[in-house]
């Protein structure tokens, strides 16, 4: 496989600019930000790749049951890695940015995530400009200063992040997404469906991800550095 040569900004403006959109999304959470985040960067003339990392054994969500969603959320706060298919050829081509994009498992990133940085972390991440987005119902901060030293430790230049959390109070998101995830349907219980509408992100915040993308992408085009940008909005992080 090719060696990545160091990423820098010195290029001339009028270059097209590449984002490389890496990730990987158990419940579509994930994803829909994602799609959102790229219609905004293409509207600054970014060039978008997605790849999506696909675990070996497939995960099915929801998982099942109540045992099989404590199991999942034990493994996660042990940091099990859960292995990854190898990725498309792309992963390594020349980008200028790479959105490292994943749902927070446990206060730690997810598995999939966990084995493509144990596996490709070094040779994939060194010399590149990386910004992680965090799609998670509330609790990312240890998700993000976990995520940061690991790519930080592969040679990345992590200068932001992107966060996402469930707009539904306490504690009923915490009880919808564990509901969620063992297959039950919170939001149409007469009692839990009252506090707790939808699982997710809302389209407000679907909204938000793609003006999120569209500010990061103009400061792609004009060759500046996307550190000094207000990513943690109100609506992202409500
Ligand atoms: C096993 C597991 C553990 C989770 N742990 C956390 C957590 O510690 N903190 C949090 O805010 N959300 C946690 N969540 C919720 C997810 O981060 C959230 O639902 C996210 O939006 C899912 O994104 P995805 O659909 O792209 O996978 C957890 C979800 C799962 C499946």
């Amino acid at each position: 496989m090719p060696d990545n040569p160091a990423h820098t900004n010195s290029e001339p403006t009028g270059k097209k600019r590449r984002a490389l959109l890496l990730y990987y999304s158990f419940s579509g959470q994930t994803s829909g930000l994602l799609n959102h985040l790229a219609s905004g960067l293409k509207e600054e003339g970014v060039k978008i790749s997605f790849i999506r990392l696909r675990p070996a054994s497939p995960l099915r969500f929801p998982v099942g049951s109540f045992f099989a969603t404590f199991r999942m959320m034990l493994t996660s706060s042990l940091r099990w890695r859960v292995a990854i298919k190898e990725p498309e050829p792309e992963l390594w081509a020349d980008n200028d940015l790479i959105i490292l994009a994943g749902p927070t498992w446990s206060y730690n990133p997810s598995g999939p995530i966990l084995d493509l940085i144990d596996r490709f972390g070094p040779r994939l991440f060194k010399g590149r400009t990386v910004l992680p987005l965090i799609s998670c119902r509330g609790y990312w901060r240890l998700h993000w200063l976990g995520l940061k030293r690991l790519l930080e430790k592969c040679g990345a230049d992590v200068p932001n992040r992107i966060v996402f959390s469930h707009p539904s109070p306490e504690p009923w998101r915490t009880l919808g997404v564990f509901l969620k995830i063992a297959g039950k349907a919170p939001e149409r219980s007469k009692l839990i469906g009252r506090y707790y509408q939808r699982y997710g992100h809302s389209r407000q915040q679907l909204r938000e991800a793609e003006k999120l993308g569209a500010a990061i992408g103009a400061c792609l085009r004009k060759g500046e550095s996307p550190a000094a940008l207000d990513l943690l909005t109100p609506i992202a992080l409500p």
